[in-house]
């Protein structure tokens, strides 16, 4: 397997291969993980770019340890679990419904009254599990992440007042650029990834992923999570980034 350490940028002449390469890093870290503290977290992003990963991680056999392997959403669309603009669903029949997670494992965010209530209800999930303290933040082990073409990922939108958010985990939000309301983990709680890997497709992101991944100043949400300190992976598709071959470049942070 190819390594890539903090901060890599790796570009990809097919999804087969990049899908395969995040299968590898997820095992990585959660083979990491489990060794380290005996339990496994990552949350899982929507959208039409993680599929063929979430396809092709299901279909791992023994070298995915299903019973120490805990999954979060990053975001959730505030929609039923069963439209097929929920985040759930599409992870569900993708991945949890052909890999065998133990149901147990799964942490959904759980769809109430409000958007609101809703955030509170998963941010309170998130609390419990990682046992935080009054002030803290959770240190998820790996939070994959999507890109969209006007730079926001979960569900932090450019310029939306959520991105100021410093003490709560989970927040819902409403943004002109898509129709449902959404519940998003905040950008402290992406920061504080150990781990994070953004899988980006799709020609229409050249622009974006440029700025993402050259301004030191930008405050397009992808551009500041890229200021983690944690170890963070750009997996991108050739149409993306057009360089003649498949190549590792450095992160300016
Ligand atoms: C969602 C996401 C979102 C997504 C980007 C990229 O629920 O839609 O979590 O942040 O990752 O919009 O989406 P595509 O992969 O479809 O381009």
């Amino acid at each position: 397997m190819r390594t890539a350490k903090k901060g890599s940028i790796l570009i990809f002449d097919d999804h087969y291969t990049l899908d395969e390469f995040a299968c590898e890093k997820w095992k990585e870290i959660g083979e990491g993980a489990m060794r380290e503290r005996g339990v496994f977290t990552a949350a899982v992003s929507g959208g039409t770019s993680p599929v063929g990963f979430y396809r092709r991680l299901a279909a791992s056999g023994k070298e995915i340890n299903r019973q120490s392997t805990h999954i979060f959403f990053a975001d959730e669309r505030f929609v039923s679990k069963k439209n097929r603009e929920s985040n759930y669903r599409m992870v569900k029949e993708n991945l949890l419904d052909r890999a065998g997670f133990p149901s147990r494992n799964v942490h959904a965010v759980s769809i109430e009254k409000t958007s609101a209530l809703s955030a509170v209800k998963y941010e309170r999930s998130v609390k419990i599990f990682f046992k935080i303290k009054k002030g803290g933040f959770p240190k998820f082990d790996l939070i994959m992440l999507g890109l969209g073409a006007d730079g926001h990922t979960a569900s932090l939108f450019p310029g939306n007042k959520t991105l100021q958010e410093r003490k709560r985990l989970v927040v819902s939000v409403s943004d002109s650029a898509v129709k449902t309301e959404r519940i998003t983990l905040t950008l402290p709680v992406l920061l504080n990834a150990r781990n994070i890997i953004f899988i980006v497709k799709g020609g229409e992101k050249a622009g974006v992923v440029k700025e993402v991944l050259r301004s030191k100043r930008s405050f397009l949400p992808a551009a500041m999570v890229k200021r983690s300190r944690g170890n963070i992976y750009f997996l991108l598709g050739r149409a993306v980034f057009s360089v003649p071959k498949k190549k590792k470049i450095s992160i300016d942070k």
